[in-house]
C-alpha cells in the first residue's frame, strides 16, 4: 500500500463487507490500482492469468490513468490479465457512452495488454440479447469455473446514487436473474437496454471491490450499508460473494453518513 494507505481507516460491516475509507478521489484511485496489481501478482505466482471485470462510469477513470503510467505500467505483468466489463451500454465502442471504449481510449490502448485479452461486448451488430449470450459464452470459455460458475479474481463495481450497481437498476428484471450470468436488461427510466453481469456471476467472484467517491453518494452508501436489505430498491445490496470477499473502497466524502465508528488501521 502506498503512502495514501496510512490515511486509510476501516469499518468491518461483517457480511456486508469491509469498508476502507481513504482521504479523497486520488487516494481511491491509488487504492484501486494497488488492488488490481495485487490480484494480477497473485495469479502470476499461481502460474495463471487473472480475470478482472472493470466497471463503467466516472469513478474508475483516474485508476486507469494511474495504471497506464509509471510505476504501475512497468510493474504489472499485463500478459497475465484478461479484462472484461461488468456491464455495458448498447452503443458502438466508438461512442463516448461505451464503457469499453472509454477504458480503451483512457488507458488500455496505452498499456502492453494483448488485444485478444481485452474482451468487449459485441455492440456493432446483432441484438442486446445475442450480445449477452455471446459474452456469457466467452466468460465460460476464458474464466476458470469454481462450482460450475466462472470465478473472476476481481470484479470492480460502482454504485449509482439510485443504488444501482453494474447495470442492475432498481425495479428491473435482471436484479432477480438467478440462472443466466449475463443478460440484456431493459431500463425504462433510462429508456434503454443495458448489458450486465447478474448476481450469480458477481457473487461467484473471489473478490468484489466497490469504488465509491464523492458527497453525492453518501446518502445511498449509508442506506446500502446501514439500512434494511431491499435489493429491488437498492440493488447494490444483492452483492454478497458466496466464497469470496467484499470490499468497499470509499472516500471520506462518500463515507460521511456511515454509522459505525471506524476502526483505525
Ligand atoms: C455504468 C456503470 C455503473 C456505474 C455507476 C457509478 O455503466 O454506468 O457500470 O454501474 O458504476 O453508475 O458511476 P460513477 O462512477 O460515474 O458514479
Amino acid at each position: 500500500m502506498t503512502e495514501h494507505g496510512s490515511n486509510q481507516r476501516s469499518i468491518d460491516y461483517g457480511e456486508r463487507g469491509q469498508v476502507h475509507i481513504v482521504a479523497d478521489a486520488e487516494a481511491l484511485a491509488v487504492a484501486a490500482a494497488d488492488q488490481l496489481e495485487a490480484v494480477v501478482g497473485h495469479a502470476v505466482s499461481d502460474g495463471r492469468a487473472a480475470s478482472v471485470a472493470l466497471s463503467g462510469g466516472s469513478t474508475p477513470k483516474r485508476m486507469g490513468q494511474l495504471l497506464a503510467a509509471s510505476p504501475y505500467a512497468e510493474r504489472i505483468e499485463w500478459a497475465w490479465l484478461n479484462v472484461f466489463w461488468g456491464d455495458e451500454r448498447w452503443v458502438p465502442i466508438g461512442n463516448p457512452e461505451s464503457n469499453a471504449g472509454e477504458a480503451k481510449r483512457g488507458f488500455l490502448d496505452r498499456i502492453p495488454l494483448p488485444k485478444d485479452q481485452i474482451h468487449t461486448f459485441e455492440t456493432r451488430h446483432g441484438t442486446p440479447e445475442l450480445a449477452a449470450e455471446q459474452y456469457e459464452q466467452t466468460i465460460l470459455e476464458v474464466v476458470p469455473s469454481g462450482d460450475g460458475i466462472p470465478q473472476f479474481d476481481l470484479i470492480f463495481l460502482g454504485m449509482g446514487d439510485d443504488g444501482h450497481t453494474a447495470s442492475l437498476f432498481p425495479g428491473t428484471s435482471a436484479v432477480h436473474e438467478q440462472t443466466r450470468l449475463v443478460v440484456a436488461n431493459p431500463v425504462s427510466k433510462l429508456n434503454t437496454i443495458r448489458l450486465t453481469f447478474t448476481s450469480p456471476l458477481i457473487n461467484a467472484a473471489s473478490l468484489v471491490v466497490f469504488l465509491i467517491g464523492g458527497a453525492g453518494k453518501a446518502e445511498m452508501l449509508h442506506k446500502v450499508l446501514d439500512g434494511p436489505v431491499d435489493v429491488d430498491l437498492t440493488p447494490s445490496q444483492i452483492v454478497r460473494p458466496v466464497r469470496g470477499s467484499l470490499v468497499w473502497i470509499v472516500d471520506e466524502a462518500a463515507a460521511a453518513r456511515l454509522e459505525q465508528e471506524p476502526r483505525r488501521g
